[in-house]
């Protein structure tokens, strides 16, 4: 079974796309699709950027732990908040940091709002930073229009089917992407 990452990027205080994510977690699990590492940013509290961890002459056990997950990770989920047209800077700060651990790595994206669009502005800045650093950022959108009302708290869906359905056809794309990069790793 692939190890998916889901990585959560909201650290405001009261966030909502934290639901998304403990959604595709919950999915991926009772599917049994992939292994899931769920990477909160708001538990890391990361402080801002000042280097990239392979130029940190001592980088704190919290940052190596977060690149060793990452790196394991043969896909990624990011969850992302829409905040003034692009993804926050808690994100930024998380993609920056790292460098070739993002490399050939399949990314899907999945934004929020609390609004109807679904935080869908925010891909092409994220995807194109994705692309920067050579990532693998797979076709597939999973936007979230009002998100603090299409999930609880705890992740469940207010429809479960509608939602469910568009998640499946979202992961196909993702573990399709995964398991070709599997395919071109020497055995
Ligand atoms: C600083 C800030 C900027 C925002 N800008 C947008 C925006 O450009 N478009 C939008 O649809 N919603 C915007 N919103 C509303 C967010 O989509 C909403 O608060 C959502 O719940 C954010 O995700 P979070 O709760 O996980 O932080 C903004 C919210 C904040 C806090």
């Amino acid at each position: 079974m692939p190890n998916i990452a889901i990585i959560s990027s909201s650290i405001r205080t009261g966030r909502n796309s934290h639901r998304v994510a403990l959604f595709f977690q919950s999915y991926l699990t009772s599917h049994q699709l992939a292994e899931v590492d769920l990477i909160d940013l708001d538990a890391y509290n990361f402080p801002l950027f000042d280097e990239r961890i392979l130029k940190q002459p001592e980088p704190s056990a919290a940052l190596l732990e977060y690149q060793s997950r990452v790196a394991k990770a043969d896909g990624i989920i990011i969850v992302t908040p829409e905040y003034n047209g692009g993804y926050p800077a808690s994100l930024k700060n998380a993609i920056d940091v790292l460098y070739k651990e993002w490399q050939r790595k399949p990314i899907a994206i999945s934004t929020a709002s609390d609004g109807i669009f679904g935080g869908s502005q925010v891909i092409t800045s994220l995807q194109f930073s994705l692309w920067k650093i050579k990532a693998w950022t797979v076709p597939a959108m999973f936007p979230n229009p009002k998100v603090q009302e299409a999930y609880d708290e705890s992740g469940v869906p207010k429809d479960k089917e509608a939602v469910e359905k568009r998640a499946a056809a979202f992961l196909d794309e993702l573990l399709w992407c995964v398991e070709a990069a599997a395919r071109m790793k020497p055995a």
